[in-house]
């Protein structure tokens, strides 16, 4: 029965014994065998567009450590790719895009609801995932919200603080809305996709939330998740999703009861006492591990798991970090991260 599933019961609201975990990136390149078939398909976009090779990387994690979750393995840049901005990996730098500066270059761009094509092998991935993965595991389909999206669109590469996409929203509004409306639409359209072709959650990651203050945040971080959330309830009721509005702090206040969210994502800056004090409160909360843990380990590792699980223990809670783990994780640290959370010594 699918709700048996301990992150579907979590979804639910259901307070369990010890939280449910998985993280974010989980597989990536601290993982010997991800960076084996990542050579095997030649590079990092090759390896997302097989959906064999993409289903075997999503897989390796589950197999090592048995995570509560599999996270398709995928892109948020795959829509941008999709609408028809040319996209590429530089090692060791990031993506690059085709840049969004004026009308013309808007212009270029596909309609949303003509991603289907490009998109197919990831369909596939999510249907061979939700074939092979151990019944007890929930399997976690994602896009990126429209601002972070819209920000590697407009700028053609990741930028530290967003100026690019904020001087377009400040010079020509009337442009960069129909980019985030575009994004938007292309993201249900992507999201109810994978729902039919076996995710059993979604998750929205709006990584660059932070950047947007008061009103902008409103208009641009709560509202767009709450339509494309309206929207996917509509289309697929029951199916869960996770916000994660990254650096929203003080915004992480209501921010599932005003958009809807069945669970928010929280980042590392959030002190997790005052986040079961006031996020979780209304529901499921996920996170908040520091990912350098996954660097150092040792006994602050097992202390600040064992302090977040406790945190968080009269109510809803999925563990997780509070970003991706980074390449230099070392695996052996994971396996402590899940032991302290499962073993609930921490309880005291
Ligand atoms: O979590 C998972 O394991 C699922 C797969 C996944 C990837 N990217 C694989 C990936 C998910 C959910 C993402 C989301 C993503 N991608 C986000 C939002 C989450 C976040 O990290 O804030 C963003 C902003 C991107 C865009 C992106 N993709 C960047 C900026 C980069 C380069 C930075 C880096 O870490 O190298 C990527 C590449 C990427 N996406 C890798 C992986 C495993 C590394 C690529 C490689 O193997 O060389």
């Amino acid at each position: 029965m699918a709700n048996d599933k301990l992150i579907l019961r979590a979804l639910a609201g259901e307070t369990l014994d010890t939280p449910p975990i998985w993280m974010m990136r989980q597989a990536g390149r601290y993982l010997p065998e991800y960076r084996a078939t990542r050579a095997e398909a030649g590079d990092f976009l090759s390896l997302c567009y097989n959906s064999d090779l993409a289903a075997e990387v999503t897989l390796q994690p589950i197999r090592r450590y048995g995570f509560d979750a599999a996270i398709l393995f995928a892109d948020i840049l795959l829509i941008p790719d999709a609408l028809g901005a040319d996209l590429w990996f530089v090692t060791g730098e990031g993506p690059r895009l085709s840049t969004i500066t004026e009308q013309a270059d808007f212009d270029k761009l596909k309609p949303a609801d003509a991603i289907h094509d490009h998109l197919a092998p990831i369909y596939g991935t999510v249907a061979k995932l939700a074939d092979e993965l151990p019944k007890e595991t929930t399997l976690i389909g994602f896009a990126g919200a429209p601002w972070t999206v819209a920000t590697y669109m407009i700028a053609g590469r990741g930028t530290p603080d967003q100026g690019p996409a904020h001087a377009l929203k400040a010079e020509n509004r009337p442009l960069f809305k129909a980019v985030m409306e575009r994004i938007e639409a292309a993201t249900v359209e992507y999201l109810s996709a994978q729902i039919e072709a076996g995710a059993e959650v979604v998750k929205l990651f709006d990584s660059w939330a932070g950047s947007l203050k008061g009103a902008d945040f409103d208009e641009f971080a709560l509202e767009p998740a709450k339509r494309i959330i309206a929207e996917m309830k509509a289309r697929h009721p029951g199916v869960p999703v996770i916000a994660f509005p990254r650096e929203a702090g003080e915004k992480y206040v209501g921010f599932s009861k005003a958009t809807g969210a069945d669970c928010v994502a929280l980042d590392n800056s959030v002190d997790a006492e005052w986040a079961a004090a006031n996020v979780q409160v209304d529901g499921c909360v996920q996170g908040n591990l520091k990912s350098s843990h996954m660097v150092t380990g040792g006994q602050d590792l097992i202390d600040e798991t064992g302090a977040i699980c406790r945190a968080f223990s009269k109510g809803p809670h999925i563990f997780n970090l509070g970003h991706g783990i980074t390449p230099d994780a070392d695996p052996e640290n994971v396996q402590l991260m899940i032991d302290t959370g499962r073993n609930g010594a921490w309880k005291g």
